[in-house]
């Protein structure tokens, strides 16, 4: 698949034609158990996924679906890895990374501006667990660099990040990690590999919340891990099977259907970004504006250099922000008051500096002046959906004016 385009991928990666009925649409297959043959009886229960690697016939559903095996092609072949392991959920992907490559004396490195559940669980459990954790500034290469320690084993980064849309560039990470024997984990949930493929910028594992773009449509949760063929064989021998956070097969076909279109969705999703972003710009009521795509965005050299497509992300500011959003959830008409992203509905909601702050790294007086450079008192994160742009606009404009 690798000659082949990414919108044919998108669709064709990973797909199985149904042996018995000629199917073309992937098989939900719900079987949580599997009947093995005589040839298994010989190996016995020690051939399991680490040992056997892809010829590892199906077990046990938390071992792997083939519904599930599907979706994981697809998406190893959109981040041009090796493999994909999938989870649950996008925080089961990062706790299952996390977890598995970190053990009692390690040490991480980790954006001080990452997804607040990531943010909480590196902050509460993995010292719990005699991981050491530092969040760094991962914008400032030389801060980065300073954190590194000899137990360093992974630096972990969020680019665009949540929710300030803060950039990361992916390429300097990797070689500071490699330059100091650690690996490098992107989550590239906000940019989709239609924007950014981190492997081919020298990251180690991707780490994706399916439940945003790759799905689309908000009505599947799941998340996946890439990386080399034998770094996810691994990963699903200790994370997959011992987390047990497996992905439902209705929620992989559901994301697999999502996929189809994703190449399509993100040029859309840009495109009506990018619209709001200028409208908002020039709006009188409002006082900033973060998107990747605009000359206004302190890193938007790194975007233009790192992301192929600028997203349907973007943040706004406004006096009273919570007065603001009082009003928002009340009266928008089009927009969801919401949280989460990636759908066809467009979603909007107020995320507080201090409240975002108190959640995740109680950043220290310096970072959390940088974090305000883009937040001010807090951002309305906002998730560009697919509706008419013009009517995304005038939904805001009835709202922020009233
Ligand atoms: C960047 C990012 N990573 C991970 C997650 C977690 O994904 P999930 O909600 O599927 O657990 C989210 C959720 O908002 C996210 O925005």
């Amino acid at each position: 698949m690798k000659q082949l385009g990414m919108r044919t991928r998108a669709i064709h990666a990973g797909e199985v034609i149904d042996k018995d009925t000629g199917a073309a649409s992937p098989n939900i297959i719900p079987s949580s158990t599997f009947v093995l043959t005589p040839e298994y009886v010989e190996m016995g229960f020690e051939a399991d996924a680490e040992t056997l690697g892809a010829n590892m016939p199906y077990l046990y559903a938390r071992w792997g679906n083939p519904t599930a095996t599907q979706l994981e092609t697809r998406i190893a072949s959109l981040e041009n890895g090796g493999a994909a392991l999938t989870f649950s959920t996008g925080m089961a992907a990062a706790t299952g990374l996390l977890l598995h490559k970190l053990r009692a004396g390690d040490h991480l490195v980790i954006s001080d501006v990452s997804y607040v559940g990531v943010a909480e669980f590196v902050r509460n459990n993995l010292p719990r667990m005699g991981v050491q954790v530092t969040p760094v500034d991962t914008s400032h290469g030389d801060e980065v660099v300073a954190a590194i320690k000899p137990n360093t084993r992974l630096i972990y980064v969020e680019t665009p990040a949540n929710p300030i849309l803060k950039l990361t560039d992916i390429r300097r990470m990797a070689d500071i990690a490699h330059a100091h024997g650690a690996q490098l984990a992107v989550d590239s949930t906000f940019a989709t590999p239609m924007a950014t493929r981190p492997l081919e910028l020298g990251a180690d594992f991707v780490v994706h919340a399916l439940t945003k773009y790759f799905c689309g449509h908000g009505d599947a949760l799941g998340g996946a891990v890439i990386g080399t063929r034998d770094e996810i064989l691994a990963l699903r021998a200790d994370s997959g099977v011992h987390l047990g956070a497996s992905l439902s097969p209705f929620n992989a076909w559901l994301i697999m259907r999502g996929i189809d279109t994703l190449p399509l969705r993100m040029i859309a999703h840009e495109q009506n970004a990018f619209t709001v972003a200028r409208f908002l710009e020039r709006h009188p009521v409002v006082t900033r504006v973060m998107y990747p795509g605009l000359e206004s965005h302190p890193q938007h050299n790194l975007a233009l250099r790192q992301m192929a497509n600028m997203s349907g992300m973007l943040t706004f500011q406004t006096a009273n922000p919570k007065a603001m959003a009082r009003k928002f959830a009340a009266s928008l008409e089009v927009f969801h008051y919401a949280v989460s992203l990636g759908h066809q509905r467009s979603l909007l909601v107020l995320l507080g500096t201090d409240d975002v702050n108190n959640q995740s790294f109680k950043l220290d007086p310096e970072h959390l002046a940088r974090y305000r450079t883009f937040a001010g008192e807090g951002v309305f994160r906002v998730s560009i959906g697919l509706e008419d742009a013009e009517d995304l606009c005038a939904d805001l404009d009835r709202v922020l004016r009233s």
